[in-house]
């Protein structure tokens, strides 16, 4: 393989929120995501000394990894090096004398993507590095692989919205439909501050369903049913619709457990601000959820749900 000609290279890639549909995508039901670009995760790659090899540093984590010279058996199993290996790989690319400082402002764990994103901004910066940028589908494939490692059996949403960074009507397998808003949405977002496993989650509705499959794969069946009426009121702009949406999905996902005590204060505490619609968002049980409020009341909403216990909340609008 010849030794390609290293340059600096900095990338990004934002953070995701579902608004709905999460859990019941694995089954092939469809889901509604959107980018969140407030949050992201920043890759930026430096040419390094001859022989040194590519020196990941995950800045968030504290920890420097090592592919090539020095590398440690131990490390090839870390997310971040079986990304860089993956796309490495694929552009059939020695390992480079790189090093490469990994950032991110998304909180870990809290369902807004940040391993998807941190996958994609380090697979961008190193590919950009060599001279041979990937993107679009190819970047997704690689980043998709990346979730594997994380979630097991990722329906594939995240990595999906992230790269493609628009909002994405999702059924796995498929091809992303594009969505219209017919009306600006504003969201208030709340992190709960607990880092929950998506694995875990994902895998608890998995042994429910094989459980008990007539009652909980009905669930997951009115779920798709819910968001594909979803859509249609989003580019309707039925505002109110959606709220009300967003509250049977949130009683969906409370019966497939997947809610928590926590989870349930913070959506209750949303509608009593007076938000239209509410429910958690991404693997639950922890993480992050979500309230539609109108923008005069989404400050208020957001100040309520700090006041609840959450650890931080944001205020986006979609289709402004
Ligand atoms: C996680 O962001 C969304 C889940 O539906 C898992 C997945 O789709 O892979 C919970």
């Amino acid at each position: 393989m010849p030794t390609p000609t290293l340059s600096t290279a900095k990338a990004s890639a934002p953070a995701k929120i579902i608004l709905f549909g999460e859990h019941a995508v694995v089954y092939g039901e469809p889901a509604i995501a959107v980018p969140f670009n407030t949050l992201s995760a920043i890759a930026e790659a430096v040419p390094a000394d001859r022989g040194s090899g590519l020196t990941i540093h995950a800045r968030d984590l504290g920890m420097r990894l090592q592919l090539g010279s020095g590398a440690l058996i131990e490390e090839l199993d870390h997310a971040l090096i079986y990304a860089a290996k993956l796309a490495l790989d694929h552009l059939n690319a020695p390992v480079p004398d790189l090093h490469i400082e990994v950032s991110a402002t998304i909180p870990l764990a809290s369902g807004f993507g940040s391993g998807a994103a941190t996958a994609a901004a380090l697979i961008r910066a190193l590919s950009a590095a060599l001279g041979q940028p990937l993107e679009g589908d190819e970047l997704n494939a690689l980043v998709y692989e990346v979730e594997k490692m994380h979630h097991g059996t990722p329906s594939g949403i995240d990595n999906t919205v992230i790269v493609k960074n628009s909002p994405i009507y999702f059924i796995r397998g498929q091809e992303p439909q594009p969505f219209s808003v017919g009306k600006p949405l504003t969201f208030v977002i709340a992190n709960t501050g607990i880092a929950a496993s998506t694995k875990e989650t994902v895998g608890a509705v998995s042994e429910l369903i094989e459980r008990d499959p007539a009652t909980y794969k009905t669930i997951v069946e009115q779920i798709g049913s819910l968001v594909r009426e979803a859509k249609a009121l989003i580019e309707h702009g039925d505002v109110q619709g959606i709220g009300q949406l967003m509250n049977l999905n949130q009683r969906y996902l409370h019966s497939l457990t997947v809610s928590s005590s926590l989870l349930d204060s913070l959506v209750q505490t949303a509608i009593d601000a007076g938000a239209i619609g509410a429910k958690l968002s991404g693997g639950g049980r922890g993480g992050n959820m979500i309230a539609l409020a109108d923008t005069a009341n989404a400050e208020q909403v957001a100040v309520s749900l700090q006041n609840a216990g959450a650890a931080r909340t944001w205020i986006t609008t979609l289709g402004s």
